[in-house]
């Protein structure tokens, strides 16, 4: 992993925006995106550059199960308040929240995989170590899947509603599989709270316990971290 460490989310994001741009420059034109806190700095540059991607697809990581595209938490939202309304893609895929059936739901998404290799993905980080909605314990052999999430999961992103009760408790995922076939991987993580997360996904066992360990085994990884993320670090 080549691990990059600035001062903080906003020097993140412009290290990030770089490196996605380096991406796109050499041809990339399949870019994989998440949602969260994380990235959003490195969306904020995109949004202010003159990237075009109106001939370009992107994939998303994950999706609630039970959000309307709508709803303002969900992810599909996210995606248009932070980037697609200003940087609209070709094709712009996020799982369907509402397909009740899982099975096609995972299908689905995994044709669209399968048709559009992903050349950069973009990932943030958990505080349990997962990436996507992979949590702990999580099959790497998997696909995309529906997800029950963690209780830890579930109380992190709370803070987004108005309270506990009302994040949703499944979601669709990416699975690791998916996520490892990417050309390119970018993953950021911002903060002090991700700091024990951050240590063992770069000096720990690889692991099911903390899913972002298996990006050690991924030949193209950048990992970008703030003074507080990489304060345990050795
Ligand atoms: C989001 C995602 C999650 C987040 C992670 C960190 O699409 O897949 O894995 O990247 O939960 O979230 P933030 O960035 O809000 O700290």
């Amino acid at each position: 992993m080549n691990v990059i460490v600035v001062k903080d989310r906003q020097e993140g994001g412009q290290r990030g925006y770089q490196i996605f741009q380096a991406a796109y420059d050499k041809g990339a034109t399949v870019f994989g995106l998440a949602t969260g806190s994380t990235p959003v700095t490195t969306y904020d540059a995109i949004v202010a550059s003159d990237l075009d991607f109106s001939q370009m697809t992107s994939i998303n990581l994950d999706e609630y199960v039970g959000l309307a595209p709508d709803h303002e938490q969900s992810y599909h939202y996210f995606m248009q308040h932070h980037l697609f309304n200003k940087k609209p893609f070709a094709h712009s895929y996020v799982p369907n929240g509402l397909n009740a059936d899982a099975e096609d739901e995972m299908a689905r998404y995994n044709q669209i995989i399968a048709d559009n290799p992903i050349d950069l993905q973009i990932l943030g980080l958990g505080q349990n170590g997962h990436i996507g909605f992979n949590e702990p314990g999580t099959d790497p052999k998997l696909g995309t899947h529906k997800v029950e999430l963690t209780e830890s999961t579930i109380q992190a992103n709370a803070r987004f509603f108005d309270n506990a009760d009302e994040v949703p408790r499944y979601a669709y995922s990416m699975g690791i599989a998916s996520i490892m076939k990417s050309h390119q991987i970018l993953l950021e993580a911002f903060g002090e709270e991700k700091a024990d997360a951050v240590k063992a996904m770069i000096e720990g066992p690889v692991t099911p316990d903390l899913p972002a360990s298996y990006l050690q085994d991924h030949g193209n990884v950048t990992v970008i971290l703030d003074e507080g993320s990489a304060s345990k670090l050795s």
